[in-house]
């Protein structure tokens, strides 16, 4: 048995002042499988627990000292994932509601069937370890779906890359020709007005050409660092976000895919920051963009994707991202967010775009709607709570911008 330290992601807590039931309910630990660390007071335990990580707990209600329900609370809100249950001696319905209601994960009476705990106890264990299973694939499913977007975004990258190069090239093909009959000329000649005036002459088209090389050149490296920005693992840490500044990331990366099919029309209004993750949410954005375009046709219509930012009646920070593309039939809204539903053709939609979407967006405590009318077009719109609870604008407030994305 462990009294302290290093306590291991599968360890339970045992608080429990009566040194007998201590060594009973480490013995149920044991068999369970998992590692019991004991406390015979509230004021250890709190100490454990703020050190160590535990999978769950057994509480003694009465403690001396710290009642066992108050310790429950701090546990709750320290460990939220911790299945705690509470054993008692002196139990009854009100206090056995109490402690549910405080997020306790059962309650037993004393004295306690040993195999009666140790089945609970199992159930607790089980519980954490497929809510631990579940986050875990959740990161994979939001690690794939950056990977994906990935490969979106190389197809756009080869395409955005090849045009600057094509002319950067055969610039260069030209300059290579150019030059030596420039120096042959200049070593020849004597040099008569004319002869020099020709010969500035080209050299001016040779000075534009270079300009030309290096304006291509320089599109590449932007677009080079823009796909970097974006492959970056961003990790889980928090920033202050500008919402104009991810959204327009998001646009720049998409605009392979929406150039041929719709305008962009952007209406930023005051719009809060919020204290999230930049690069997912930019995953966010450039996933409801992306299906945006792809709900347009490509037929040349006059067709628009809007984005707005603004800021909500609580002072929340939204953003909406709005097309006039073919719309989602009735029977299809409810499964939206659903892991895997698609109606791409396969190799085009993997349909996990949006249930990341949500996942996403849930994690820094927002929420995401959607909009619909078939044949008229749909709208995506998310809330964020502030950062700051004002609607101070992050930059000046600016009027209802038009523009096309170039
Ligand atoms: N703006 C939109 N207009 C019309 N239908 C949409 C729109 N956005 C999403 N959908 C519908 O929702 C489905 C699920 O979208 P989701 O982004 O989750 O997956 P996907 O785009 O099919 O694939 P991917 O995983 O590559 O994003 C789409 O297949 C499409 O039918
Ligand atoms: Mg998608």
């Amino acid at each position: 048995m462990r009294t302290s330290a290093n306590a291991a992601p599968e360890s339970v807590l045992i608080v429990d002042d009566e040194p007998s039931l201590r060594t009973i309910l480490s013995f149920i630990v044991q068999r369970v499988g998992a590692v019991p660390v004991v406390a015979p007071d509230a004021a250890t335990a709190r100490q454990l627990a703020a050190k160590h990580t535990f999978a769950c707990a057994l509480i003694d209600k009465n403690l001396p000292g710290e009642n066992g329900l108050d310790f429950l609370k701090w546990l709750r809100s320290v460990q939220p994932g911790c299945n705690a249950l509470i054993v008692t001696a002196y139990g009854n319905v009100d206090s056995a509601i109490e402690a549910l209601r405080l997020g306790a994960f059962d309650y037993l009476l004393k004295p306690f069937e040993v195999d009666a705990l140790e089945h609970r106890l199992k159930l607790a264990l089980q519980q954490y370890r497929m809510r631990q299973e579940h986050e875990r694939m959740q990161a994979m499913l939001v690690q794939a779906d950056r990977l994906a977007s990935l490969g979106l975004l190389a197809a756009g990258v080869v395409h955005e890359v090849n045009t600057p190069l094509a002319y950067i090239l055969s610039n260069l093909d030209w300059i290579d020709e150019e030059l030596p009959s420039l120096r042959k000329a200049l070593e020849g000649q004597k040099h008569a007005g004319k002869e020099l005036a020709s010969l500035a002459e080209r050299m001016a088209g040779l000075e534009s050409t270079m300009r030309d090389i290096r304006e291509g050149a320089e599109r590449v490296r932007h677009i080079a660092r823009d796909v970097k920005a974006f492959a970056r693992d961003p990790g889980d840490a928090s920033q202050l976000v500008d919402l104009r500044e991810v959204l327009d990331a998001a646009l720049k990366m998409a605009l392979v895919h929406i150039r041929y099919r719709a305008r962009v029309v952007r209406d930023y209004q005051d719009v809060p920051l919020v204290l999230a993750n930049e690069a997912r949410l930019a995953q966010v954005f450039l996933n409801l963009v992306v299906n945006a375009a792809q709900a347009i046709p490509e037929d040349g219509g006059d067709h628009e994707i809007r984005v707005r930012l603004w800021t909500g009646p609580n002072g929340e920070a939204c953003a909406e991202v709005g097309d006039t593309g073919m719309g989602i039939p009735a029977e299809n809204m409810a499964h939206l967010f659903e892991p895997f539903f698609t109606t791409k053709p396969s190799g085009e939609g993997t349909g996990l775009g949006l249930f990341i979407c949500k996942s996403i967006v849930e994690s820094f405590e927002g929420t995401i709607t959607v909009d619909s009318r078939p044949g008229v077009g749909t709208t995506f719109r998310l809330s964020l709570p502030p950062h700051v609870r004002s609607s101070r604008a992050t930059r000046p407030a600016e009027p209802v911008v038009s523009a096309a994305v170039s």
